[in-house]
């Protein structure tokens, strides 16, 4: 009896991740499933939080050095997509200057996963915006330490 429903949890686990790896493409449900970079910094550098028009929360811990990323997290509150698409943003700032990380939008972030379902794409845009908030956040730490 428990063998039997010990199989059939895993067939419906294998039909899910089938169905899931089909519209996601392989890149991000890996990611998915393994969600590197997730996580919060004590006293970033740079953070930024942003919630979209969709009710989900993105944030953004970036650490530096000399002025390049050494460290980078991320913690969402929302769906797989801003999980894979958070995940991709911190994971792409890293070792990046300033200049670099302006250039990260969510188009690069798209392109790093190999696109995502249209309905998912504002994902990507939002953890470029929560990217782009954590550097603004470093950038006006620096100028008041330098300033200072
Ligand atoms: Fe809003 Fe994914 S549905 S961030």
């Amino acid at each position: 009896m428990s063998n039997n429903l010990d199989a059939f949890v895993k067939n419906l686990q294998d039909q899910i991740f089938d169905e899931t790896r089909a519209v996601y493409g392989d890149i991000a449900f890996q990611r998915w499933l393994k969600p590197l970079y997730m996580g919060a910094i004590d006293n970033p550098d740079g953070y930024g939080r942003v919630t979209g028009s969709c009710g989900d929360t993105i944030q953004i811990f970036l650490k530096f050095e000399n002025n390049k990323v050494k460290k980078a997290l991320f913690e969402t509150n929302g769906c797989m997509s801003s999980t894979v698409c958070g995940s991709f943003a911190a994971e792409l700032s890293l070792e990046k200057s300033p200049d670099e990380i302006s250039d990260i939008t969510g188009e690069s972030i798209l392109k790093k996963i190999g696109g995502l379902p249209e309905e998912d794409q504002h994902c990507a845009f939002l953890s470029a915006s929560a990217l782009h908030t954590a550097l603004d956040d470093y950038m006006i730490k620096e100028a008041k330490r330098v300033g200072a």
